[in-house]
């Protein structure tokens, strides 16, 4: 589902994203780790073309990119099938949470109001807010709110959904119940990359992880590899930092 090879990204001469070489099957959950600067929000933007990749190959679904030249209309498309979940909900203010998960279905994919609403109320279900459906951004908590960004992301249907650490602007108590969430809808059939500090959730919820320093992909393994039988040095360093940081679990 996604296939990406040799890419590479720079912001002016600072050399970000290195050589970077990876594919996702379908139906795949990726757990992205790494230290903060690493570059996991630039590989993520960057496969949303969000940020522009200096060289390389990125191909997700039918659509091909080859950095660093790409029509405008690649753009549109990509961003069709690619939803995003961003640590800052980003919903509309102005728009209750079943229009702001509607918007999308109306201007995007050109559908009726009666359809988009009731797609819409299907989606608030599945992240448990269904009788928020008239409440307004404000009126939310913080996990409601990302919960219904996450709904909106689904309800267009994408084929890969982008999350960049969607719980870590929430308050330690409201973290669990969106990674519920998350949970949940990642096992049915959508292919995901999360970006995540939540090591345990990482654990639980991906096939595989992606364990990022200074631009390069160190180990990409399944979680019991990855955790218990790290083969790099510079992972084993980092989770033994995580576990140093909390007695109890990966997480903090
Ligand atoms: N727009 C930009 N212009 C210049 N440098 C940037 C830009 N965005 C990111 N960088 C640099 O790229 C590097 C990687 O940043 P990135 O945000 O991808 O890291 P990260 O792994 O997501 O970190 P964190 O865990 O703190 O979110 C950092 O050194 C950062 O300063
Ligand atoms: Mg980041």
């Amino acid at each position: 589902m996604i296939e990406v090879n040799h890419l590479h990204k720079y912001f002016g001469d600072q050399h970000i994203l290195k050589d970077i070489s990876f594919d996702v099957k379908a139906g795949e959950t990726i757990a992205v780790i790494g230290p903060s600067g690493s570059g996991k929000s630039t590989l993520i933007r960057c496969l949303n073309l969000l940020e522009k990749p200096t060289q390389g190959t990125i191909k997700i679904g039918d659509m091909f990119i080859e950095a660093p030249h790409f029509p405008k209309k690649t753009v549109y498309e990509l961003r069709k099938h690619v939803g995003m979940v961003f640590q800052s909900f980003n919903l509309f203010p102005h728009l209750t949470a079943l229009k702001n998960v509607a918007q999308g279905l109306m201007t995007v994919q050109k559908k009726d109001k009666a359809t988009a609403f009731e797609e819409s109320m299907h989606y608030l279900s599945k992240v448990g807010l269904a009788e928020k459906a008239d409440h307004y951004p404000s009126q939310l908590s913080g996990g409601q709110q990302q919960r219904v960004a996450i709904a909106r992301s689904l309800a267009m249907q994408p084929q890969v959904i982008l999350m960049d650490e969607p719980t870590s602007a929430l308050d330690p108590e409201l973290v669990q119940e969106v990674l519920a969430v998350i949970k949940e809808v990642t096992k049915e059939q959508v292919t995901s990359m999360i970006v995540t500090h939540e090591l345990n959730f990482a654990k639980d919820v991906s096939s595989r992880v992606m364990f990022m320093d200074q631009g390069r992909i160190i180990e990409c393994a399944t979680p019991n590899e990855l955790f218990f039988s790290p083969k790099q040095e510079r992972t084993m360093m980092f989770l033994e930092k995580f576990a140093a940081m909390s007695v109890h679990d990966f997480s903090i």
